[in-house]
């Protein structure tokens, strides 16, 4: 049966590939976004012309929300300001908090009023950093690889078990603060929820930067023989991450979307896994191959704000819970960016001569 479904940040990058792929197969779907990350305008025109309604507003103003008009089963919550340096040097410090945690706040209280089911984009972000990099790694020649177990991560991964307590960014705080009162929407108010605390995910028309969609930046940096750097943790890009190909998380949704009335803001960890896991070092070798280019890559021993040592998702209580599985290991993802590249050349290098 047709869904109706109304997408928040549906001119960004996870927002448009779900609208496309969900408005492909028969569903109703319009996209919410105020169009400030820059490339969405042609995100934009992309949703629209596969079928996809738009509204221009800002989840910060409600009632550019009542702008949604029609019978809505269902809000993805994907507008965001995405990245983790935001707020770090404190000027934006408001402009996160009302963007991530008011803005996310306001769409509940949209879903409340109509009784509308909830899917909500989390971040592994959530979980500490600091205590992330206070585990054990070996020094491995091309990756660090965690040596300790405890509560909540194990060689799989990290566990939505895994203690809160700690120092996460500004990012990763509000999103957790929007889970928390997520959860109390749905269990007070009955209004069906699910939250995916997504790790890294990458894919065609992901407008990646250093500080947001770094595996894409590399690649596309690689695609246009551009310099790069490894930053933190003595400058060796050793840090491991697992990448989740956006077509895995769209499949995930998909199965969630199907039994959503059984849930009640329950968290779930969505990422590529220990199999889609690999350092930059990595990664560089891949877009190395793929590219046939190499580019040179300048070392800043220096940490950035909240970076991370080490970040596999351990999503087994998810793949019990959905019957699903990450198929795409991380070469298959840099093959696919690169393939959009290709086949998008011209709009490539307008689009990252802008950005970067
Ligand atoms: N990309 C990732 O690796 C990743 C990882 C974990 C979680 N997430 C989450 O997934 C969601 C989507 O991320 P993305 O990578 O597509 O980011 P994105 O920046 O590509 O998309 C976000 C979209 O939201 C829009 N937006 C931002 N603020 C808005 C506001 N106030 N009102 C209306 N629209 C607004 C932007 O214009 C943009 O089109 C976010 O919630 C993010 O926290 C992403």
């Amino acid at each position: 049966m047709a869904r109706s479904i109304l997408i928040t940040g549906g001119c960004g990058f996870v927002g448009s590939n779900i609208a496309i792929a969900f408005r492909t197969r028969g569903d109703r779907v319009t996209c919410f976004d105020n169009l400030s990350r820059p490339g969405s305008g042609l995100l934009c025109r992309r949703v629209q012309e596969h079928g996809c309604a738009f509204v221009r507003g800002d989840i910060r103003a409600p009632d550019d929300l009542k702008k949604c008009k029609g019978d809505f089963s269902l809000l993805i919550d994907a507008s965001a300001e995405p990245s983790v340096l935001a707020g770090s040097d404190g000027r934006d410090a408001l402009y996160v908090v009302h963007n991530n945690l008011t803005g996310s706040v306001n769409c509940f209280e949209w879903c409340r009023k109509r009784s509308v089911a909830v899917i909500f984009l989390s971040t592994s972000r959530v979980y500490p950093y600091d205590r992330i990099n206070a585990l054990r790694y070996d020094e491995l020649p091309r990756l660090f690889r965690l040596a300790s177990r405890s509560k909540g991560v194990s060689g799989s991964g990290i566990r939505p078990d895994f203690p809160l307590d700690g120092y996460r960014s500004l990012y990763g705080a509000t999103k957790l603060a929007a889970e928390f009162i997520l959860r109390e929407y749905s269990m007070n108010y009955n209004i069906p929820a699910v939250i995916d605390r997504c790790g890294v995910i990458a894919g065609p028309w992901q407008l990646g930067r250093a500080d947001q969609g770094v595996f894409t930046h590399w690649m596309v940096s690689h695609y246009f023989r551009r310099r790069l750097a490894y930053i933190g943790f003595g400058g060796t890009g050793k840090q491991v991450r697992d990448i989740l190909h956006i077509d895995d998380l769209i499949c995930l949704i998909d199965a969630q979307i199907k039994v959503i009335h059984k849930y009640r803001g329950e968290v779930f960890n969505a990422g590529g896994g220990a199999r889609a896991a690999l350092s930059l070092r990595q990664a560089t070798e891949l877009c190395r191959s793929i590219t046939g280019n190499t580019v040179p890559i300048g070392s800043v021993r220096r940490n950035r704000p909240a970076d991370i040592k080490w970040y596999i998702t351990d999503n087994r209580q998810t793949e019990q819970e959905f019957a699903w599985h990450p198929r795409r290991e991380a070469e298959q993802t840099l093959v696919d960016i690169y393939g959009w590249l290709k086949s998008n050349h011209a709009l490539a290098q307008r689009l990252f001569r802008v950005n970067l």
